[in-house]
């Protein structure tokens, strides 16, 4: 029995060893190139108009608790959603894109919203190439933050984060403008 154990035992620690220097020399490679190359990140500033009631509404419930009401603060709620977004806070500035998905209020107290919606760009730079947005974040606060965790076109292996803050809100129209700002990375 021991002949035979012997050389396996001295194979294996062969192989661990040339495992380590290769492993140890990959990442020496990762870490060189990451010292010439920083990863780049691309910034965006987007406005979306959102108009939560009336005839042009652009986010809706649409299923929720049976008996409950169906709002913001009901766990549960589901709202659809296609905003518009603009260039600057003004809802007459040239168009970025749309964003299309839904809101599910996620928590039980109502406090948090789970979004997963894409950023569909229909600008001269980005027309056709999305951006996925997915998280739950505490809605009724100033800044909500979101993932980034996925792109089309020309955001393919996009990652990153958006901040969400309401910059303005017009009761009676429904009507809320929100700063949305964008950082990624592609790659
Ligand atoms: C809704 O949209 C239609 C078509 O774009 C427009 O004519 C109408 O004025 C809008 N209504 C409101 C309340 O904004
Ligand atoms: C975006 O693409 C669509 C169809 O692919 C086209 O009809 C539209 O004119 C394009 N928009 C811009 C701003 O280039
Ligand atoms: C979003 O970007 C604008 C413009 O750079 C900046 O003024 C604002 O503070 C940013 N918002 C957040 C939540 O970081």
């Amino acid at each position: 029995m021991a002949p035979i154990s012997a050389p396996r035992i001295l194979a294996t620690s062969t192989f661990s060893r040339l495992f380590l220097l290769l492993s140890l020399s990959i990442l020496m490679h990762c870490n060189s190139s990451q010292a010439t190359q920083p990863p780049q990140t691309t910034d965006m500033v987007l406005y979306f108009q959102d108009f939560a009631a009336g005839p042009n509404a652009t986010l809706i419930p649409v299923a929720g608790i049976a008996g409950k009401l169906w709002t913001f603060s009901q766990f549960g709620t589901v709202f659809v959603t296609d905003d518009f977004i603009t260039e600057t806070p003004d809802p007459n500035s040239p168009m970025v894109g749309r964003g299309q998905g839904m809101y599910v209020t996620s928590a039980l107290d109502g406090s948090s919203t789970h979004a997963m919606f894409s950023i569909v760009f229909t600008n001269q730079a980005y027309n056709g190439s999305t951006l996925e947005i997915q998280g739950t974040a505490k809605q009724f606060e100033a800044v909500r933050e979101y993932s980034v965790v996925g792109g089309t076109g020309k955001f393919r292996f996009a990652r990153g984060y958006t901040t969400f803050e309401t910059i303005s809100v017009d009761m009676p129209q429904a009507h809320s403008i929100i700063q949305c700002n964008v950082t990624i990375r592609l790659g």
